[in-house]
């Protein structure tokens, strides 16, 4: 018997059924990291699964969360899983053979997650729903974050614009900091820790953003503003640098005289000088001196 408390209210809940609902589906192979059938149903639905959907689970192992799709949605859903590992691909096809009523939705290929890309076309899926590799009993020795972060980057692109992406991860902490890097592409509607026998996995939601509206307003802003301010070429590609890697600001100004200021311009409406110059104060050199770790604030700083 379950007890939850939502306020002030308690649920109290009881199984009236024999067999245990995660093993409601007949199953021919299943593994040490098989999902159980009802974690899957909940991840189904928090992934906004209709009927006539196509989903991918491109971690399937054993299959269970797409053959839970199909069995719900009887049969009226398109699912498509891929897993590196063969023997899991085939205990996933036997798996089917098992069900008649799946055999016409669910489709197992042996590949890897990294290149789901080259396997499903672009804005095709409605929803991938997956169980992540946790590298206890699988993925050791191989760099999981990295993994994670590549199909992220890559499912976004075969995912329809609102599609989610619902995954169970063990590190939820690791997964939101993969998901802040990639802030632009994914909304993050939830986050929830899920309480197993043994352990204590999250479930995370997040939905693909069509458009980087943040990222365009910022472009938008800056080749907007390139017409009123004299900017050399040094410091037009400094301020349209997009990777996060150190700039090396000795390169920035090296053409540049100790002191000299740039060309003051007005804007059109003439409220303000916009210019950028060179810090006096600081003793800095606008990025002539070798030993200069200071950020480009320090150096190029705009006038109010
Ligand atoms: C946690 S298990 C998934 C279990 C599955 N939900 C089930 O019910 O059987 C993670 C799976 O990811 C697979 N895997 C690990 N790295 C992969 C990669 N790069 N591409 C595709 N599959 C991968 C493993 O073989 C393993 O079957």
């Amino acid at each position: 018997m379950n007890f939850y408390s939502c306020r002030s209210h308690v649920i109290i809940g009881t199984q009236q059924h024999l067999t245990d609902l995660s093993r409601r589906i007949d199953y021919a192979f299943r593994n040490r990291v098989t999902i159980k059938a009802n974690m899957a149903h909940v991840m189904l639905r928090v992934a906004n699964i209709q009927p006539g959907s196509v989903v991918c689970d491109p971690f399937c192992g054993s299959g269970t969360i797409l053959m839970e799709a199909a069995d719900w949605l009887k049969g009226n859903v398109t699912c498509i899983g891929l897993d590196v590992n063969r023997k899991a691909i085939v205990g996933a096809r036997e798996n089917i053979l098992k069900n008649d009523n799946m055999k016409n939705s669910c489709t197992f290929y042996c590949k890897d997650a990294r290149a789901l890309k080259a396997h499903i076309g672009d804005n095709s899926l409605d929803a991938i729903v997956t169980n992540v590799p946790w590298g206890v009993q699988t993925g050791k020795n191989v760099d999981l974050q990295a993994i994670y972060e590549i199909v992220l980057r890559t499912a976004w692109y075969c995912l329809k614009p609102g599609g989610r992406f619902v995954m169970l991860v063990l590190r939820g902490l690791q997964m939101m900091r993969i998901l802040r890097k990639l802030s632009g592409r994914y909304k993050l509607l939830g986050i929830r820790v899920v309480r197993t026998t043994n352990n204590m996995p999250c479930v995370v939601v997040v939905e693909k953003l069509e458009r980087d509206v943040v990222h365009e307003s910022l472009k938008g802003q800056l080749y907007e503003m390139t017409q009123y301010v004299n900017i050399s070429p040094e410091m037009y590609s400094a301020v349209h640098l997009e990777t996060t890697q150190d700039l090396d600001i000795t390169k920035v100004g090296e053409k540049r005289k100790i002191g000299e200021t740039d060309k003051i311009k007005e804007d059109d409406q003439g409220n303000g000088i916009k210019k950028f110059r060179k810090s006096s104060k600081s003793g800095t050199s606008g990025g002539t001196s070798g030993n200069v770790k200071k950020s480009r604030s320090d150096v190029w700083d705009q006038d109010k």
